[in-house]
């Protein structure tokens, strides 16, 4: 039977269920009140399909549940421990391992180490946290993404891409001020999208006789190495985890937020090739995280992480999980919302700058699409857009270079059936869109005011 025609469906049975949290409109109103507008203070009993995130809202397999019973919660030489090492370094073919909670703390953890106030550290794109981290010890965050990653309507598969020709000038011109070069894949704050082979080699080569090291912010390497399969020409016959082996035989080390890719609801940590930096880190770990067989995990977390990214690699999962975005992205452009394109691995990314050209940048069109979301059909999703990146560390105001809504696809929870509700609803507002009004911020922190800024409607 030939199954090139056939639906992709999800490679899974469903054992454990939870109810949807459904309220009327009204009561979503007195809500977003409530919460100052902010979806990150609303919470979850109070919403229906929450895209909030793909990180940590991962269901976990038999197989994962199974395992975390198995644990050794030792506090030193732990052999959950052993057993997540050993995986880690079959995949990435790095030495050395250290579990960290999340993907901040290992971001917390080298770079206070490693970098200095007045260095500069480029990327394709800094995810939010990592920017934070960078730039709270005096360290420039620069984002040097391609051309092409930086237009929201343009078809091309590698928008995650460096763009090597900058690259190389700005480490020639920074010569000695670049503690490492890092790579974001998939490259969640440019929608998702993922970096090519042939891209990372080119990195891989400028950061070698720029004599520079180099380091993936590697949290969606399955997704990432997926489209390098299906997009990059020559990769078609080869597995995911092939793919991944010579992405990670590209890097020096990794920082992973383990809850994404890892499918689990905590984790992460950082594998490295050498071993200069590893002493520092484990003695800085046991100050902060723990002791560096659990790295502030307890041994189950690392035991469903051990198996869960072994699942991640497998073919039928991430044709699955690249056929939810593609489907979601795609039903939207046939009811004439604007999305980023093509989809990335774990969002789809509305484009409100395109959908709401009636709100200018200062009045968050993003902010004001996503409380739109939420007020009218429950569902939560994510502003990237000028309240997250609009804001200079000097306080001023500069508009982003995108104005997108993130619906992010926690990895084997929504069917198909929840797809379609939401595309329906999402048809209906972007009916309506011109009524759509924006905001304004009352209230806001210094650092990452996402989180926890208040807003007021226009
Ligand atoms: N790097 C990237 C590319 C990320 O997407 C994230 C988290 C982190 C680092 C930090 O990891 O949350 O474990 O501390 N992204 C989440 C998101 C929060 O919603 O995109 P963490």
């Amino acid at each position: 039977m030939s199954t090139a025609r056939r639906s992709i469906i999800e490679p899974f049975k469903i054992k454990v269920v939870e109810p949807l949290p459904l309220r009327t409109s009204a009561q979503r109103e007195a809500i977003l009140a409530e919460a100052g507008y902010n979806l990150f203070a609303v919470h979850a009993a109070d919403v229906t399909f929450d895209f909030l995130t793909d990180s940590g809202t991962t269901a976990m397999s038999a197989a994962q549940w199974g395992a975390m019973f198995t644990a050794d919660e030792s506090y030193a030489g732990s052999r959950s421990f052993y057993r997540f090492e050993e995986v880690v370094r079959r995949i990435t073919g790095y030495s050395h391992v250290i579990p960290t909670h999340q993907g901040r703390a290992a971001e917390h953890l080298l770079f206070s180490l490693h970098c200095e106030r007045g260095q500069l550290v480029p990327s394709n794109n800094h995810f939010d946290t990592t920017r934070a981290n960078l730039e709270q010890l005096g360290v420039q965050a620069i984002d040097l993404v391609c051309a092409e990653g930086k237009d929201p309507t343009l078809e091309h598969p590698f928008k995650g891409n460096v763009d090597v020709p900058r690259l190389e000038a700005f480490l020639r011109e920074h010569r000695g001020k670049v503690p490492f070069v890092m790579t974001t894949i998939t490259n969640n704050t440019g929608g998702g999208q993922p970096v090519s082979l042939a891209n990372l080699r080119a990195v891989s080569e400028v950061c070698r006789r720029e004599r520079v090291p180099f380091l993936l912010d590697a949290c969606r390497f399955a997704e990432n190495s997926w489209f390098i399969k299906v997009r990059e020409d020559g990769q078609g016959d080869r597995t995911p985890r092939e793919i991944a082996r010579e992405i990670f035989d590209l890097a020096d080390g990794c920082l992973v937020s383990a809850k994404k890719d890892g499918l689990v609801n905590i984790g992460g940590f950082i594998a490295l090739r050498e071993g200069a930096w590893v002493a520092g880190l484990r003695s800085r770990l046991i100050l902060t995280e723990g002791f560096p067989t659990y790295g502030g995990l307890a041994a189950r977390d690392l035991e469903a992480l051990a198996v869960g990214l072994d699942e991640v690699l497998e073919p039928t999962y991430l044709a699955y999980r690249e056929a939810v975005t593609r489907y979601v992205a795609n039903g939207l452009q046939r009811l004439g919302v604007p999305t980023m394109r093509p989809p990335g691995g774990h969002a789809v990314y509305l484009d409100a700058r395109a959908m709401l050209p009636h709100i200018p940048a200062d009045q968050f069109p993003a902010q004001a699409l996503a409380i739109e979301l939420y007020r009218a059909e429950g569902v939560r999703s994510c502003e990237i857009g000028s309240v997250m990146f609009g804001k200079r560390p000097d306080g001023s105001f500069q508009p982003s270079a995108m104005e997108l809504v993130r619906l992010a696809i926690p990895r084997r929870v929504y069917t198909q059936a929840h797809m379609d509700y939401v595309l329906e609803g999402l048809g209906e507002i972007a009916e309506r869109r011109s009524q759509l009004r924006g905001v304004r911020i009352v209230e806001e922190p210094a650092f990452l005011r996402h989180f926890t800024a208040r807003f007021a409607p226009l």
